[in-house]
């Protein structure tokens, strides 16, 4: 009955918690698919078109991720690129399968793929052709046909590129593909691969409607500087990551020989801090042990596919030492200390900076060394040049947010201890009838976000859905709770809930006559992800230009608007519960007069600050902001009211 747990598995139900608790907008994509970064395979890296990309290739990747333990700790998409097909289409139109490189076409290898446990993706471009030169049709005006073949082969994943576009407007090209593959009913995961190249508005602002994940960059090549360049880009697009909807700076090149072991460290300990999917480039059939060790490194990996799915973002950046800090599920923090530069240096930065705040002591356990050590709030590390540091940042001790179920109050059942892996002294089996529940009690200092993550076992093939309530208030209805494989398995759901001052009560009734899962014990965290910054650069520009040419901006520039009434900066705002917060404004005026906008929250006039001068462009100032905003996906405008413009917009910063 059990499928075998998968990260990827459970971590996806945790994904749809979440949702519940804050809803996508109407308009989102929203097939249910991809909860946490993608993780897999893609030829393109190692093979290109070469020969080497064919059959046996394919066939062996799916043998070699299941005899390496690479599908045991999460990697699941076999997916194939360019030139899988022939360069015209046969006498019904349909794509036909290079016969060289498949000799069995397609299906066989899909099924095969799908013989490990493991799920299997293709590749075609939004064009009239494909992007290489020995490439074959792409989908353009042939999206259903498309996308139906490929349904009856079986494929999972479609990367779908951007190349010989006819100048056809992308989100147009885009969500023809993305209503061609929901109408064929199977489930596929829908890679966007358009570089970001078009817009405004760009692909991150308009992808999660449409994909599950788009490229933030052009093509990575395996060399530091091209791979710290896709980093670049990348890590200032955090806002608009989340369950189902991911940004995508290319995939892996571990592996392939233009980088140190070190190098390789980076790149995968950075791809994680970012949320970014992560495919393996490489031919891992003849995988060396240190580039295994390296893909294959759970708590890294734990990072990237954490159920909150947050990607991280740059909390300091100086010289070439840069702090990235991403909120996990647990409330505990991803940090890696980057070093760019060619020679060690220390990168140092404080607890809470990087948003764990308010603990005496804080446990560091160092991702890549296993090195577990404490600390009073200093966070810092001899870093190697081109290299990371990377710690999970605890509160305390271990396990200090947690609540165990065999402590917690039971309306029916029982505590066990006869299964393995469990917290504390046992587990809550829970009897076989809807409305049985575990009740647990937290305090909390004060009013706030709380984090709640719930451990739990299912050892049967079918959902065991509970509703799941604080203060009597149900925050997530039916979270389905799915199955871990076998008892001796536990997953993690996480969801966030608004909690009050005082003792709350977190109590998970079963929905079904199947009872609740076993429940293993609830981590509550209190506390908000710290502020987030939204770098101006990063928002929706209507009229006016990203420039660099002054200084004392945070991320890579400042947004200079064009001097217009009605030219504006929108950023998309992400709220995990609905309430009043702040939102600090980073702005420099050198002009002698004021420089007023409108700010409105999701079409609403809430402010109207006014922008005075700071003195000249290199200095910068602050004006904070009350507002209110919903659940989810919000959007705050500033809009210049006078024909001078608004000011210099460095970034917003949100909580
Ligand atoms: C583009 C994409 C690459 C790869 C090639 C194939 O360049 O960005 O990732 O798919 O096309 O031709």
């Amino acid at each position: 009955m059990r499928r075998s747990l998968s990260v990827v598995a459970a971590l996806a139900l945790a994904g749809v918690a979440v949702v519940v608790v804050a809803p996508q907008p109407a308009a989102a994509l929203e097939n249910g698919l991809a909860r946490t970064p993608p993780m897999g395979f893609n030829n393109w890296n190692t093979t290109g078109c070469t020969s080497a990309f064919n059959e046996a290739l394919v066939l062996g990747v799916a043998d070699t991720f299941v005899s390496t333990g690479l599908k045991d700790v999460g990697y699941q998409y076999v997916n194939i690129d360019d030139c899988w097909a022939l360069p015209s289409r046969d006498g019904n139109g349909n794509l036909v399968p290079d016969p060289v490189r498949f000799p069995h076409g397609i299906k066989y290898v899909a099924d095969y793929v799908h013989s490990k446990g493991l799920k299997f993706g293709i590749y075609s471009s939004a064009g009239t052709k494909t992007c290489n030169v020995n490439g074959f049709p792409g989908g353009l005006n042939h999206e259903q046909q498309d996308a139906n073949l490929w349904a009856s082969w079986g494929v999972d994943y479609l990367k779908y590129d951007n190349c010989n576009n006819q100048d056809v407007d992308a989100l147009t090209r885009y969500k023809a593909m993305r209503d061609a593959l929901a109408n064929t009913g199977r489930p596929i995961v829908y890679s966007i691969c358009e570089w970001g190249r078009t817009g405004p508005p760009k692909v991150w602002e308009w992808g999660a409607d449409v994909g599950n994940l788009w490229r933030t960059t052009g093509d990575i090549s395996d060399n530091w500087s091209s791979m710290i360049g896709k980093v670049h880009t990348n890590d200032d697009l955090a806002q608009f990551a989340g369950p189902g909807h991911w940004n995508d700076p290319d995939m892996l090149e571990v592996g392939n020989g233009g980088m140190t072991a070190t190098e390789y460290r980076t790149h995968v300990s950075l791809w994680a801090v970012m949320a970014a999917p992560l495919l393996i480039g490489s031919d891992i059939r003849s995988a060396s042990s240190t580039t295994l060790s390296i893909l294959k490194n759970t708590d890294v990996i734990g990072v990237d596919q954490d159920p909150l799915g947050r990607q991280g973002t740059i909390v300091s950046a100086s010289g070439g030492l840069v702090v990235y800090s991403k909120a996990l599920a647990n409330g505990d923090r991803a940090v890696v200390l980057l070093n760019e530069n060619t020679t060690a240096a220390t990168v140092s930065t404080t607890a809470s900076a990087v948003g764990i705040g308010g603990s005496s002591t804080y446990t560091l356990k160092d991702l890549w060394s296993k090195a577990t050590s404490t600390t009073t709030g200093t966070i810092s590390a001899s870093v190697p040049a081109h290299g990371v540091v990377m710690y999970r940042v605890a509160r305390g001790g271990a396990n200090a947010n947690r609540h165990e179920a065999e402590a917690a109050t039971i309306s029916q059942g029982v505590v066990e201890s006869n299964h393995l892996n469990f917290s504390g002294t046992g587990f809550v089996n829970g009897d076989n009838v809807a409305g049985s529940y575990v009740e647990f009690a937290v305090d909390a200092a004060s009013a706030g976000t709380a984090l709640l993550s719930i451990g739990y076992a299912n050892g049967t093939t079918t959902n065991r859905p509970a509703d799941i309530s604080v203060n009597g208030t149900v925050v997530v209805a039916g979270s389905v709770f799915t199955s871990t494989g076998n008892w001796d398995t536990w997953a993690v759901t996480a969801l966030a809930a608004r909690f009050s001052a005082g003792t709350n009560t977190v109590r998970i009734t079963a929905t079904t006559a199947g009872g609740n899962p076993n429940l293993d014990y609830l981590d509550a965290v209190l506390s908000a992800p710290s502020p987030v910054v939204y770098q101006a650069e990063g928002c929706t520009v209507s009229q006016g230009v990203v420039e660099a040419n002054h200084l004392g901006y945070t991320g890579i520039g400042f947004v200079n608007t064009d001097n217009v009434v009605g030219s504006f900066v929108e950023c998309g705002v992400w709220a995990w519960v609905p309430g009043t917060t702040t939102v600090a404004i980073r702005f420099a005026n050198a002009t002698t007069a004021n420089r007023p906008m409108d700010l409105t929250v999701n079409g609403a006039l809430v402010a109207t600050p006014a922008f005075a001068p700071t003195a000249n462009w290199d200095t910068w100032s602050t004006t904070s902001v009350t507002v209110t905003l919903t659940a989810g996906a919000n959007r705050i405008r500033l809009t210049s009211t006078t024909v001078n413009g608004g000011p210099n917009l460095d970034k917003l910063t949100v909580g």
